[in-house]
């Protein structure tokens, strides 16, 4: 699904990396930025493109060191970031978290003359701040939330009497997931304000905040690969947010996914590209920013139509995982034509195998966790399934062990989605840690459905 580019509109976009690079030639190296489950799916699919490009990743983790080599430089690291693309002449660097995108990593790419996949600081405002999107939300009509914004308490507590509950507040700037409080009752609400506006637990990003109204329904996670006014929709999925069993617990980065999401059927993304994805690009680019990257787009299906939660601007981590594997299409050539304005009319081929992620998680995540628990793998997977790795490093021993919260994605492809989910958990179960924990109903709402 491509939006053809409209002439008389680019020119807003000209000058801008989006319409920068002119070669058709593929690139024959790549730098990945990031060390998470994303970032090896990325640089899988990258490496499996037919050119055999050069694939090189910074920082990476152990299971991306594995195939391709790494280089210890920060993810918020911009002015090293640099330096590596130049030291190692990388002809395309692919960003995969918001962090460098946010500090400016692709204007600082985009000055050095390298091309970038990844949008510059001003779209990666559009993930940084919840209220700059709502504003453009609000302004071009997109569907969303009603919503209040605020930095002072008061004006704040005397909106929160006048809407219903449960009701939601939000942080404005990147809080890694946890700015974000569902509240249940009016005591909760009033506690979740005062810690943000008052408190030190946001810092500055919580000195701004949205209370906006609650919205019923299943979410989905739609990714559209954006090059200024043209873009390609992505396979669809869904994403289990919560850490425990039946959706319940905190929030978390995401315990699991599955795509396709049958709940979106063609009839619903074709109202999901009309009456949000298609004015959300044409409302980024009205804006003037010459977006080039992922727009991730996330979406509550209320019982009144799509509407819009929030915006990401990269892949989703652990969406990514069950999307890529489903490409026929080579991933290199989609994000090169992004990158060289040259997206318009682009075909996507998508297998049609459904993709199922089960993320095994440090117990504890995402509270407190231990580090440093030895991994071990089966020595055998069953056909279709692949481990990407996501908080794993190397102890002095050389053994892999966890290094982060959420640890590992058990990705399995198969001809349906049971037959994936059965993959995906006997690889789980085969794998030993003593402080794993997964979800076991990766897949239920759309299981239960059949
Ligand atoms: P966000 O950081 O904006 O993605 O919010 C994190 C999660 O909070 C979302 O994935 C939803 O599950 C939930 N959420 C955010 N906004 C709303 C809303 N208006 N109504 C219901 N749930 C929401
Ligand atoms: N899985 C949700 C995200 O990447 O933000």
């Amino acid at each position: 699904m491509t939006r053809l580019f409209a002439p008389e509109l680019a020119r807003a976009c000209r000058g801008s990396q989006v319409f920068r690079v002119a070669s058709s030639a593929l690139p024959r190296s790549i730098l990945v930025v990031g060390s998470g489950g994303r970032e090896h799916t990325l640089v899988r699919s990258l490496l499996a493109s037919p050119g055999k490009p050069r694939v090189i990743c910074a920082p990476g983790n152990a299971g991306i060191a594995q195939e391709v080599p790494c280089a210890n430089v920060a993810v918020d690291n911009v002015a090293g970031l640099v330096a590596l693309a130049k030291k190692e002449q990388v002809e395309f660097v692919v960003v995969g978290p918001e962090i460098p995108l946010s500090l400016g990593l692709s204007d600082q790419l985009i000055a050095a003359k390298i091309p970038v996949y990844g949008p510059t600081a001003d779209g990666a405002r559009l993930e940084a701040s919840k209220t700059f999107t709502k504003q453009i939300l609000l302004k071009y009509k997109i569907p969303t939330a009603a919503a209040g914004f605020f930095s002072k308490l008061e004006p704040a507590l005397a909106y929160l009497r006048t809407r219903q509950v449960p009701i939601v507040i939000k942080a404005d700037g990147l809080a890694a997931g946890k700015g974000v409080v569902v509240a249940q009752t009016r005591g909760e609400a009033e506690a979740a304000v005062r810690e943000m506006l008052d408190g030190e637990r946001f810092g500055a990003a919580g000195k701004q905040l949205l209370i906006e109204d609650c919205l019923y329904g299943e979410e989905t996670s739609i990714l559209v690969v954006v090059s200024g006014r043209d873009y390609v929709i992505l396979p669809t999925s869904q994403d289990h947010k919560r850490v425990g069993d039946g959706d319940t617990g905190p929030n978390t980065g995401g315990m699991g996914t599955y795509s396709p999401a049958e709940v979106v059927t063609p009839a619903l993304l074709a109202r999901i590209d009309r009456e949000i994805v298609n004015p959300s690009v044409n409302a980024i680019a009205d804006e003037g920013i010459a977006f080039c990257g992922t727009l991730f787009i996330g979406i509550m299906l209320t019982a009144s139509g799509p509407s819009v939660i929030e915006y990401n601007t990269r892949f989703g981590d652990p969406e990514t995982q069950v999307v890529l594997p489903r490409l026929e299409t080579d991933l290199l050539a989609l994000l090169w034509a992004a990158a060289s304005g040259e997206l318009a009319g682009f075909q996507l081929a998508v297998r049609p195998q459904h993709a199922l992620c089960v993320v095994i998680a440090a117990k504890g995540y995402p509270d407190t966790y231990l580090k440093g628990d030895v991994i071990n793998f089966p020595t055998s997977l069953p056909p279709g399934v692949t481990i990407y790795h996501a908080g794993t490093a190397r102890n002095a021993a050389g053994q892999i062990v966890t290094n982060g919260g959420r640890v590992l994605g058990v990705t399995a492809l198969a001809a349906t989605l049971p037959q994936a989910a059965s993959a995906a958990y006997a690889a789980c179960d085969a794998l030993h840690c003593a402080s794993k924990y997964f979800r076991r109903d990766i897949g239920a709402r759309q299981l239960n459905r059949r």
